[in-house]
């Protein structure tokens, strides 16, 4: 089982659509300026009741359908995203969860937005290796949480939604064939970030509040210097793993790139002295989407009919870090016909599951109850007040 193939793909776009007619009523700006300047027209944006891991586990479901995997044989759920709703539990916790995937390891991956190529590598190396017979990739995001909607400068280019793959062992050759991973840490101030925890505690005092001001917890970035950065990486990740692999770029049908920014792509296609056409692209209607953009640009190439049995496929991240990392797959195993009965019982189990996870919660509580009664802190703070 040396071989990680993928034998699945789903992804979940949320139904709302904004456009750049939409965002010219928020902020100074235009249609024309936005799409002349990075070829995005729209955008998705998660409603209130959707979160990152919910949209995680949507594309999951549908990955998990396409292979004809059942949640219960999962051994690995690795989620990258900059946008989960918590440090701990992960998203990849939840969706493990949702999914029930009850054999399953499953953790979070922050690697920006080459985060998904990033998983993708790590995932192919437990098949390869042996520790595990399949896993799950996910790229998920809810970039519309974390965006300044006053900074006409980065708000405009960011949206929402999930894409996943399933990787399972084979011995038949192909797969993840090759992956480079880079990082430059000295450029992390150009595309960032800051975590809620990375503002002054309030333990700190109103005094250094005031000497020190709040930090704002949305997306900051150096526009200029992150276009640069991204087209020299672009073109010399993609060489680097294609000759890895043992591959020319002749022999390279398709490569799908983080989707951030027309202008990015043309340019580094002109530095591969490839035709543009060789890439994927479907920024105009998600917009940025961060680690999510790759699996669900790859959904859509699948789709198009942009990829045949035997293709060549090259994955290319990069954003926040700065990270950047590419991946080589051999595209050639074909999905098995999965009838309509079968899929509508696939939904009911994860009725089913969320079910299940209920009751778990509720015979925890139960066992504290009868066990514990009253629970422990109840007991310190009656001893308190006795005192
Ligand atoms: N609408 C209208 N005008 C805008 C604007 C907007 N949304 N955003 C910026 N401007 C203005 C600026 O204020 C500036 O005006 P000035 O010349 O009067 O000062 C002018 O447009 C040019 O700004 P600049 O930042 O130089 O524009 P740009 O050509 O570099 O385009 C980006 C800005 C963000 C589109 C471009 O730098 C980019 O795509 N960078 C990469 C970003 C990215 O992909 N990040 C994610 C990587 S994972």
């Amino acid at each position: 089982m040396k071989y990680a193939h993928i034998v699945g793909w789903g992804s979940f776009r949320p139904d709302k659509i904004l456009t750049n007619h939409d965002l010219a009523r928020i902020v100074d700006t235009s249609d024309e300026w936005i799409y002349s300047r990075t070829g995005i027209r729209e955008r998705r944006i998660a409603s209130e009741k959707e979160t990152t891991a919910t949209l995680a586990f949507e594309a999951a479901a549908r990955a998990l359908q396409r292979a004809d995997l059942h949640p219960s044989q999962v051994e690995l759920i690795i989620v990258a995203t900059s946008t989960p709703e918590y440090i701990f539990p992960s998203t990849a916790c939840r969706v493990q969860d949702y999914l029930g995937a009850t054999k399953a390891g499953a953790f979070d991956l922050s690697a920006a937005c080459s985060g998904f190529v990033y998983a993708l590598s790590m995932a192919a190396q437990s098949i390869q290796t042996g520790s595990v017979r399949n896993a799950i990739v996910i790229g998920a995001e809810t970039m519309s949480r974390v965006m300044d909607w006053e900074d006409r400068g980065t708000c405009i280019l960011f949206g929402d939604g999930a894409g996943a793959i399933v990787l399972k062992g084979s011995s038949v050759p192909g797969g993840v064939m090759a992956s480079t991973l880079r990082s430059d840490g000295s450029g992390g101030d150009l595309l960032s970030l800051p975590a809620v925890y990375h503002n002054p505690m309030p333990v700190l005092g109103p005094e250094y509040l005031h000497q020190n001001g709040h930090r704002k917890n949305t997306v900051d970035m150096n526009g200029r210097q992150v276009f640069r950065f991204a087209t020299q990486v672009i073109a010399s990740s993609v060489e680097e793993t294609v000759a890895k692999a043992g591959l020319t770029m002749d022999e390279v049908a398709l490569i799908v790139p983080h989707q951030a920014n027309v202008r990015i792509i043309e340019s580094a296609a002109k530095r591969l002295k490839i035709p543009v056409e060789r890439f994927y692209m479907n920024v105009d209607t998600m917009g940025n989407t961060s680690a999510a953009s790759i699996p669900i640009a790859l959904c859509d190439a699948v789709h198009d009919g942009r990829l045949r049995p035997d293709d060549n496929v090259v994955f290319v991240g990069f954003g926040g870090g700065l990270t950047w990392a590419a991946s080589v797959v051999k595209w050639n195993v074909t999905p098995p016909e999965i009838s309509l009965p079968r899929r509508e019982w696939r939904r009911a189990r994860y009725i089913l599951a969320r079910a299940r996870s209920q009751i778990k919660k509720w015979r925890r509580k139960i066992i504290d109850r009868v066990l514990f009664s009253p629970a422990p802190h109840e007991r310190m703070r009656d001893a308190d007040r006795k005192e």
